[in-house]
């Protein structure tokens, strides 16, 4: 099912594997229209099945930036949104190593490493197409409920529904890292097109919040309610309640 609600451009599939495919035919789709395109990228459960179907993907001349990254965290460790990225999809495309750009969670200074970041963004034209998922709380990268939208690149502690819900990667709850450096909602709303991905019951309740809610930096994805380019690809069980809603 694809409908337009508002600037939202829905598509729903009935399951994972289906909205998986459809997603990576836009990424590749985006790819093939313009070689040299600059992807911002997400980490997560989420997005797992659309990497394996990039594979194959000529990304001889494609440029990516993460969303996020863990802080402290070594390059190496297995929970390292690097580890994930490479393991993933990096080791297994034709991308230049030098096109790969995650924030590091090896950094000493993390200011300094969060301008940098910006500005290496906005150095490579900004990004075209903008990949995310949504967490339990509504955040889109690590932009967890805050008093206000952080605009930029920034070090922030994740909220205990982040720690919660990403300790079924760790051996415990204390073993997540209590802080990251992430994209700001302002970075990612510059995206000239955003593809925000929901799978599964448990994204439900949040979707219907994110898409039909209040804008509201507690629930830093509703930003997205406002930007001109956003298309929402669910699979059947995360669309239910904004289906019933609409
Ligand atoms: P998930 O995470 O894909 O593992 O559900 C999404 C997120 O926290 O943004």
């Amino acid at each position: 099912m694809d409908i337009n609600y508002k600037k939202f451009k829905v598509i729903v599939r009935e399951g994972y594997e289906s909205i998986c495919a459809v997603v990576a035919e836009i990424i590749a789709g985006q790819i093939a229209t313009q070689p040299d395109s600059v992807l911002g990228l997400a980490t997560g459960s989420t997005p797992l099945g659309v990497y394996k179907k990039l594979v194959g993907t000529d990304f001889s001349r494609v440029t990516c930036f993460n969303l996020d990254e863990y802080h402290p965290i070594e390059r190496t460790n297995h929970q390292s949104y690097h580890y994930f990225m490479m393991q993933n999809l990096f080791n297994r495309v034709n991308i230049n190593p030098d096109n790969i750009n995650i924030p590091s969670g090896e950094a000493v200074d993390f200011a300094a490493e969060c301008d940098a970041y910006e500005e290496k963004i906005a150095a490579s034209g900004g990004i075209d197409l903008q990949l995310l998922g949504i967490g339990p709380c509504g955040h889109v990268g690590f932009n967890e409920p805050a008093a206000i939208f952080p605009k930029q690149t920034h070090y922030v502690a994740l909220d205990s529904s982040t720690i919660e819900a990403n300790s079924r990667f760790f051996e415990s709850t204390d073993k997540v890292p209590k802080h990251a450096i992430t994209m700001g909602v302002g970075t990612i709303f510059s995206a000239r097109h955003i593809l925000l991905m929901a799978t599964g019951s448990h994204k439900a309740d949040i979707v219907e919040k994110v898409v039909l809610g209040d804008i509201d930096p507690q629930v830093s994805g509703s930003i997205l309610q406002l930007h001109p380019n956003v298309t929402l690809a669910m699979d059947a069980a995360a669309a239910v309640k904004l289906l019933q809603s609409l």
